[in-house]
């Protein structure tokens, strides 16, 4: 095994505000504890939470690394005591606590899985966040079955692209909501039939097909009402953002009437065991998903990791489609 270094680049938050707050550092290389491995990071994924965490809304929970970046690709560097799942050299891509942008980080050797079959080191690393994500929301929490009526909201998004795969591949009826024609064109190459939000309702949308069993919700606030009335009797919300506000104004006796279901999550302060269990699942239904070729990120721009106030500022703009990522060791 080649020695590791003592010191490693990453980008550190420098203070709560805008992308120029992400400032290229210089920090130790951790070693792994119990039941950890260290990553040399080939790619990292950016995730939305990154740019919460940036503007100063989303602190990461106790003994988390400090640093963003809460999903990447890349080859075990070391493993600490106990760990046998994996070796060094093993390519792998993980969910990780914080740390991502960096070039070694560390994570629960429960948390990674094998880069699977056909996928780039680039593609892999899009992966951990937006699937523990949507498979604990979709089917863990929602109970998504096939041949349900399914509505995302944001459905050009890294979550989006890969709640309506996920979605599609368990034989569920899909439609998503977006903001321009471009959106919605990709939306509908997923196999799901696009909303365009600023020119159409989606309450009457799905309401015209009898009400959406399962919404899967990242906006909130005023979409909480209009929710409700999209869902069928019996229907779940899950929400897992609040893009637009996370107050809202409802009416309980709907809930009661119509039987509603409303709920949700947050992945990052979830134990290690919880997490674990998600990963579990992942490599059983998810991971054949993506080697049959029903699951594949959908890729918006690479950066490199010193230009990753870039890759938040494409994010903010609001115009990618999919996943943005950082180049850190990988080619
Ligand atoms: N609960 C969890 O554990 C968890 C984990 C990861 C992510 N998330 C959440 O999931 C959401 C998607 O994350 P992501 O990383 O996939 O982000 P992203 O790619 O930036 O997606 C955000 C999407 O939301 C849409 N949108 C709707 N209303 C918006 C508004 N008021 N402001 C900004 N965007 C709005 C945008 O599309 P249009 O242009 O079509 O509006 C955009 O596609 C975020 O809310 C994030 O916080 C939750």
């Amino acid at each position: 095994m080649t020695s590791l270094p003592v010191e490693m680049d990453v980008i550190e938050i420098a203070g709560a505000g805008g992308p120029e707050a992400l400032t290229p550092a210089r920090r130790p290389v951790p070693a792994p504890g119990h039941g950890q491995i260290l990553i040399r990071v080939a790619w990292a994924g950016v995730n939305r939470p990154d740019v919460l965490q940036r503007m100063g809304a989303y602190a990461p929970p106790p003994g988390a690394s400090d640093l963003p970046g809460l999903e990447c690709s890349g080859h075990v560097a070391a493993v600490g005591p106990g760990v046998t799942r994996w070796r060094a050299g093993d390519a792998v891509c993980a969910l990780l606590p914080g740390g991502g942008y960096a070039e070694y980080v560390l994570t629960a050797a429960d948390h990674a899985l094998a880069v699977p079959a056909g996928l780039s080191l680039r593609e892999a690393a899009c992966l951990p966040e937006t699937c523990f994500t949507v498979w604990s929301n979709l089917v863990m929490r929602g109970g998504l079955q096939a041949g349900e009526r399914f509505l995302i909201h944001g459905g050009s998004s890294g979550i989006g692209t890969t709640a309506i795969q996920i979605a599609r591949a368990l034989g569920a009826r899909v439609w998503a909501t977006a903001g321009s024609a471009g959106k919605c064109a990709a939306i509908e190459s997923l196999g799901a039939t696009a909303i365009n939000y600023r020119t159409d309702d989606f309450v009457a949308a799905l309401r015209a097909e009898g009400g959406a069993d399962l919404i899967l919700d990242m906006v909130c606030g005023d979409y909480i009402a209009r929710n409700l009335k999209a869902l069928a009797d019996d229907g779940r919300l899950v929400l897992i953002g609040s893009l637009s506000g996370s107050r809202a104004e409802i009416n309980f006796a709907q809930v009661m009437t119509r039987r509603l279901t409303i709920t949700g999550s947050t992945l990052r302060p979830q134990s290690d065991l919880a997490k674990a269990r998600i990963a579990d699942q992942l490599r059983q239904h998810v991971w054949p998903m993506v080697e049959l070729g029903k699951l594949r990120p959908v890729m918006d721009e690479g950066f490199a990791l010193a230009d990753a106030a870039a890759a938040h500022a494409r994010m903010e703009g609001g115009a990618h489609i999919g996943k943005i990522v950082l180049r850190v060791g990988g080619e």
